[in-house]
């Protein structure tokens, strides 16, 4: 949700390296793009002078670096934008600049109080150019920046950040001074050291100097450069300026609140770079169903402590909630089913821009279960507030490593899916079924069992996924890429997964598509089936089946069309999707054709998998 990326270090190509680093962050955002370069005010490169501005609306993955003139610089800040206050056009686009052009800021979050400051800023008579939140920001720095204040940029974004209510991560820099400020709460933002050297081993320092620094919403924006990084945490600002001998540059750290430095810890990630690359694939989307054949049994692949810790946890726990959004959330509500079935054990699930309603029942003897591919989202952060108000401890099932979630759980449960690209996730999904199935099996002390079931199922996955079987999802693609609608059902934990294999096809097919449970559709969507309607069933092999297939009849009966996706074929389908029968893997399997249905209709319909209209990969605002 928005990308931010800046550059400040000994390389005079800081445009290029920003546009080339904005690039690994599009699925953040791609509906506009733009980066500020400050260009040397001597033809010899010293000093800083202007701020130069470039923008373009589109995705810039379609401009390809030649289409950019770069001037010589150290020192440049850039944005993806996912907009969210002002249409998508040029002059929304970020950077934004100060009216008087001094100062510029990329920014990703929302500013809540903007109309307000708006309107203080204009009463001293600033003049506003677009219809963005963000652009106070800039001017309210400005505003600080008079000739008689001694504060300079760091001091003046301080008391610009605090004037800030929302969420918010962003980066300035002003004209004439060669230094980057940024400050965070709410919205993640990291730093990278390149060349990173402490004078000793301590890695808990207040100052950090490197040859160049990053600052940016995700890592693999500057990847290529290091794997050094300090995670910024809410209420803090990190100011990046040259040594005094200007032979490297250093970090500092402080808090938004009073300006006092703050200790940071150098973290090495080890993150690959190369596993952000498409290959073979035409898209990350397939790239990442198809990596399913290797990220289950990776899932897997748990410390038995901690997973018996969090089983611990959930039986001790009076309350144990699983919240999630989107996805994420459809995972969760599998838990209901999978908990009941192999523990016996009743947990509550909720999507996590809900939870605040559960504030009343929280104690310190309940339990957050978050599960959270990006680790980022607004809404699950807002959750851990609540819940660290309350005293309840908290759980993290998150595949980014280093992330908020990862950093404020209690316990973190890794889902060890590698980086996931396409916005659409895929991987993600069913490695987090995995995990919260183990647990189940955890609870009720057959955590062997569990992994015994769950290693068999990844293994039928791997068999399963080969080009035969995406051919024979692209034909079913073929019959029904014009339709209007389509419906999914199923039972038990399938329920959860008609509402997953729903979302995948809206996201990228831009079909109408809606799950429901099978036992409700003659309670009233049933009027919806007209002659040929799609209707993609998940029937089970053995329990429930005699139940859903009466569902699929009284469909069939009005003229639906029946898309089964079972382990065994049966007279009442229209078109059968072979899933092996794995037991209480089930979900984790039904899913994987549905994805790669998802897949084959976006590109039959010429839309982009992986980047699907007004999405974003990592949702940073409420
Ligand atoms: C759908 C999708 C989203 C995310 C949701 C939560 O394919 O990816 O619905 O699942 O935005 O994101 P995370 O898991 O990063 O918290």
């Amino acid at each position: 949700m928005c990308g931010i990326f800046s550059y400040l270090g000994n390389q005079s190509n800081a445009g290029k390296l920003v546009v080339e680093g904005l690039k690994k962050l599009e699925y953040r955002g791609y509906d506009s793009f733009g980066f500020v370069e400050a260009v040397p005010a001597t033809s010899s490169g010293q000093g800083n002078g202007k701020l130069k501005l470039t923008k373009k609306v589109g995705k810039i993955s379609e401009f390809p670096l030649s289409t950019f003139y770069f001037p010589i610089s150290n020192l440049a800040l850039g944005h993806t934008r996912w907009a969210t206050h002002g249409k998508v056009n040029l002059r929304n686009a970020h950077p934004h600049l100060s009216a008087d052009g001094k100062v510029a800021v990329v920014h990703n979050g929302i500013v809540e109080n903007h109309a307000e400051l708006r309107k203080e800023l204009q009463k001293k008579g600033v003049k506003f150019a677009s219809d963005t939140d963000t652009e106070v920001i800039p001017n309210l720095i400005a505003s600080y920046l008079t000739p008689r204040f001694t504060g300079g940029l760091r001091e003046a974004v301080r008391r610009a950040a605090k004037k800030l209510k929302g969420r918010f991560a962003f980066v300035a820099a002003a004209e004439g001074a060669e230094k980057l400020v940024a400050a965070r709460s709410g919205s993640p933002l990291i730093v990278g050291i390149e060349k990173f050297y402490p004078k000793s081993d301590d890695r808990l320092i207040s100052k950090i100097d490197g040859s160049a620094f990053f600052i940016a919403s995700d890592v693999p924006a500057f990847l290529k450069f290091t794997r050094d990084v300090v995670y910024l945490d809410d209420g803090e600002m990190v100011e990046i300026e040259p040594s005094p001998k200007n032979d490297h540059f250093h970090a500092h750290f402080f808090e938004i609140e009073n300006g006092k430095t703050v200790k940071k810890r150098v973290i090495s990630i080890d993150w690959k770079s190369g596993k952000a690359e498409k290959g073979d694939f035409a898209h990350f989307m397939l790239k990442e169903i198809f990596e399913q054949k290797e990220t289950i049994e990776r899932a897997l692949n748990q410390d038995e402590r901690q997973i018996e810790k969090v089983a611990e946890l959930i039986r001790k726990s009076f309350g144990a909630f699983f919240i999630g959004c989107g996805t994420a959330g459809k995972v969760c509500a599998t838990a209901e089913y999978l908990f009941a079935k192999i523990a016996r054990r009743h947990v509550n699930v909720i999507f996590g821009s809900e939870f605040d309603t559960q504030e009343p029942f929280l104690t310190n003897k309940t339990l957050l279960i978050a599960v959270s591919q990006s680790g980022e989202t607004a809404d699950v952060l807002e959750a851990f507030k609540i819940a660290k108000k309350r005293g309840v401890r908290t759980v993290g099932v998150v595949n980014v490593e280093g992330s908020s979630v990862a950093r404020h759980s209690d316990v973190v449960l890794p889902v060890n899916a590698g980086m996931e690209k396409a916005v659409a996730s895929t991987k993600a999904t069913t490695a987090q079924l995995a995990i919260l199935t183990l647990l189940a099996y955890a609870v009720a002390g057959k955590l062997d069992e569990g992994k015994q079931m769950l290693a068999e199922a990844a293994s039928q996955i791997n068999d399963l996924l080969n080009p035969r079987y995406s051919e024979h999802l692209e034909k079913i693609a073929r019959k029904i890429k014009n339709v209007e609608s389509l419906y999914i059902i199923g039972k038990a934990a399938d329920y959860p997964m008609a509402l997953e294999a729903a979302i995948k096809l809206q996201e990228v097919s831009y079909i109408h598509a809606e799950g429901f449970a099978a036992g409700e559709l003659k309670h009233g969507p049933l009027a919806l089936i007209t002659k040929g309607t799609p209707l993609i069933a998940f029937v089970p092999a053995e329990e429930y089946r005699a139940d859903v297939l009466s569902n699929v009849a009284e469909v069939k009966a009005r003229g639906g069309r029946i898309i089964g996706v079972s382990a065994e074929n049966d007279e009442l389908f229209d078109e059968w999707i072979r899933v092996p029968n794995v037991g209480n893997a089930q979900p984790i399997v039904n899913i994987i054709p549905i994805q790669l249905l998802a897949y084959h209709l976006a590109v039959l319909r010429k839309n982009n998998p992986d980047l699907p209209r007004n999405l974003a990969k990592s949702v940073t605002v409420k």
